[in-house]
């Protein structure tokens, strides 16, 4: 049984006081969704102070980034893995494809962080997705076949319960426009399957997200089908409400 997760990513928005005030309204409003993981991805500044405040609940806590190098050094602006651990962190989300196309990431970079955050101790969320452009040339999925080969690179079989992908067509982002639950399926059914060629078993039980305009109105169509094990959503996690209405969707 692959528990689905639902993580909010807060993206470049909120100081720590609206932050906290976030963290603090959620927690009362999916304190009995014990049905999914969920997490939240609030900016590095706030994470200690909401760490702090989710003390005790359900709700657990991500960075949006963490630095490809493991241990400590002279990396001016950048925060370790094991820091976003410190702060209170049980997850990371790297690779997203803001950071990919405004911050130059490639698949080698995503691959050091996913490395990084494993030896953290983390659970490690990684971001796959093609351009609308790709998808119209129909490379969608050998895009995302190259994501996944690059940014997992030597991973074995035993890392895989600690790694979560999240596949979010770059097109489906903050547009409103979603893929369809069968277009979704289609492509998670398809990275299941590279996990397969690649890891056999373990294939089974790692969880895929879809993430890219999910909304409480569109939850329960994405959830029917049997590959999409979650998701990853920004826009509408920003508010208490519409994120909780998301997480109290119940399959
Ligand atoms: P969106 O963002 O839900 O606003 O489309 C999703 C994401 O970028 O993770």
């Amino acid at each position: 049984m692959r528990k689905p997760v639902i993580a909010g990513n807060w993206k470049m928005y909120k100081t720590v006081g609206e932050s906290v005030a976030t963290a603090l309204a959620l927690k009362p409003l999916v304190a009995n969704a014990n049905h999914w993981e969920v997490v939240i991805a609030p900016v590095f500044t706030a994470l200690k102070s909401v760490a702090d405040r989710l003390e005790g609940s359900n709700i657990k806590l991500a960075a949006q980034n963490c630095a490809a190098e493991k241990t400590e050094g002279a990396f001016t602006g950048e925060v370790a893995a094991s820091m976003v651990r410190d702060a209170g962190c049980s997850h990371v989300i790297v690779g997203h494809s803001e950071r990919r196309q405004y911050f130059f990431e490639s698949d080698q970079i995503v691959s050091r962080k996913t490395q990084a955050g494993l030896a953290a101790g983390l659970m490690v969320i990684v971001c796959v997705g093609e351009t609308l452009e790709q998808r119209d040339q129909g490379s969608a999925e050998s895009v995302v076949r190259n994501q996944l080969a690059g940014g997992l690179s030597g991973l074995t079989a035993s890392d895989l319960d600690r790694i979560i992908v999240a596949y979010e067509p770059v097109w489906a982002i903050g547009t409103g426009r979603t893929a369809t639950p069968e277009q979704a399926q289609e492509m998670h059914a398809f990275i299941r399957r590279v996990f397969a060629e690649r890891l056999s078993a373990a294939a089974d039980a790692i969880r895929v997200l879809y993430g890219g305009s999910v909304k409480p109105d569109n939850i329960a169509g994405l959830m029917k089908q049997p590959d999409i094990d979650g998701a990853l959503v920004g826009g509408a996690s920003l508010k208490a409400e519409s994120f909780a209405e998301i997480v109290n969707y119940k399959k």
